[in-house]
């Protein structure tokens, strides 16, 4: 008789849970993937191929920044904001370690986080906090729309919650993606919540 361990069952469910919800989040067309970029080798065909496209923000050091600018180098790019507590910090984390070990091939990409919540992340508060993961690491903002914009080319979902824990009146609810983008602006693959740098680093070599 086949006994089923129930650990391994519920890590089943809970896996199976998060990739619904990831995939719920990143938009409403029918996509297969893994967890952590099993889609590009059928991206073709599917909605996740339409991920990224044009967009004008403002970067942490005030100028105007458009997609053009990052044509002709890879694009690690995350969506999270500088207040959050711990998911977005160790995203970007992993994005510049990630970078950092790939040696000389790292110096082609270029990691970006894009802020969600533009009302508190202004260049003023972003330069600082990129700082602290990468001098690499770009920090944009923007206009709400042209945020929401932004977001809605990348099958991002964020909105703005009450925080009851924290004196900060709110917080954001953000899906949690690295999307990995080609020089030519499109969409390679991305990485779930949660991939090791080593991981990272592994996938992103076998695609340059
Ligand atoms: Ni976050």
């Amino acid at each position: 008789m086949t006994r089923y361990n129930p650990l391994i069952l519920a890590a089943a469910l809970v896996i199976a849970l998060i990739a619904g919800v990831l995939l719920w989040r990143a938009g409403s067309e029918p996509v297969t993937a893994g967890s952590s970029g099993e889609a590009s080798s059928s991206a073709q065909g599917t909605g996740i191929a339409t991920i990224g496209g044009p967009f004008t923000l403002t970067d942490e050091t005030g100028h105007e920044v458009t997609d053009a600018d990052f044509t002709g180098k890879y694009m690690l790019i995350y969506f999270g904001f500088t207040s959050c507590p711990d998911v977005c910090p160790t995203e970007l984390q992993a994005m510049t370690t990630a970078i950092d070990a790939l040696g000389a091939a790292g110096d082609n990409i270029q990691p970006v986080l894009v802020s969600v919540d533009p009302e508190r992340d202004t260049p003023e508060v972003l330069a600082p906090y990129v700082k602290q993961f990468s001098p690499r690491l770009k920090g944009l903002t923007g206009t709400p729309d042209q945020l929401a914009a932004v977001a809605k080319e990348y099958k991002v979902f964020y909105e703005k919650v009450k925080d009851e824990t924290s004196s900060d009146d709110y917080t954001m609810d953000h899906s949690s993606v690295v999307y990995l983008m080609g020089p030519d602006g499109k969409f390679l693959t991305f990485f779930g919540p949660g991939t090791t740098p080593d991981k990272m680093a592994e996938k992103i070599k076998s695609l340059m």
